[in-house]
């Protein structure tokens, strides 16, 4: 087994005025390469914390954060822009597209980050066409399109760069159920494919095609 994430007496605290919120305390646990894991715990718990440092987009402010066993405190910004573009997909509950770039734009995005402008629209409408999204729609923005269509155009922006590790923020929470399931089928065709993948969810039925759940209360897991 090879770990891709690895949290280490990692806690997370929110200095406010009225006092420090400890959104997440002393948390440490391993995912290897190839886990669907599942994060579960009430509204509050710190699964976004913990999602949001596992794709390091925030800093924790204790304990050691490692992805495929180097620790990110000591990459530079540099190295650490480079991982987020090569390593980690983000998928998220809003779908967090940007609404003035068209379907295209949007998928292409990471790529052109990552490429320096350089890219192909080839590789991004082979996903978007195996995402079962026609292409009438990729000159459309993305509020011409319902939920489970925006959730698929994030899906394929999170995937252009083919990151090997997918981070999944209550994916299903904003679709209904039958549109939820389309969802959750195609991550776990990404999964079966190879992937990991981490999604934070409420719903017993999307967990159900982890292969592990990660408890969480209180900002300690269970
Ligand atoms: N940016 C922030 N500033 C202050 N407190 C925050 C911030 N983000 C989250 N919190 C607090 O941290 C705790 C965990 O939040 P969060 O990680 O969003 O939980 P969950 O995703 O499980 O609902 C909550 O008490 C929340 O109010
Ligand atoms: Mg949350």
């Amino acid at each position: 087994m090879t770990p891709i994430l690895q949290f280490s007496d990692v806690s997370k605290i929110y200095p406010l005025p009225a006092g420090d919120v400890i959104a997440l305390h002393r948390v440490s646990f391993t995912v290897q390469k190839g886990e669907f894991v599942a994060v579960m715990g009430p509204s509050g718990s710190g699964k976004t914390t913990l999602l949001n440092l596992m794709g390091c987009l925030d800093v924790p402010t204790e304990g050691e954060i490692s992805i495929n066993e180097i620790p990110i405190a000591e990459m530079s910004d540099n190295e650490l822009t480079h991982l987020r573009l090569t390593t980690i997909g983000f998928i998220f509950q809003q779908f967090n597209l940007f609404s003035l770039l068209n379907i295209i734009e949007n998928v292409t995005f990471p790529q052109i980050m990552k490429e320096k402008g350089n890219v192909s629209y080839r590789h991004a409408h082979q996903i978007l066409t195996s995402l079962g999204l026609d292409k009438k729609l990729y000159t459309h923005r993305p509020n011409e399109l319902s939920g489970g269509q925006q959730q698929r155009v994030a899906i394929a922006r999170a995937m252009i760069n083919d990151p090997p590790l997918l981070l999944c923020d209550e994916p299903t929470g904003n679709l209904d159920s039958k549109t939820g399931k389309d969802i959750m089928d195609m991550l776990s065709l990404l999964h079966q494919a190879g992937r990991t993948i981490i999604m934070v969810t409420h719903d017993h039925q999307s967990a159900g095609y982890a292969t592990r759940i990660i408890r969480i209360r209180d900002g300690e897991i269970e």
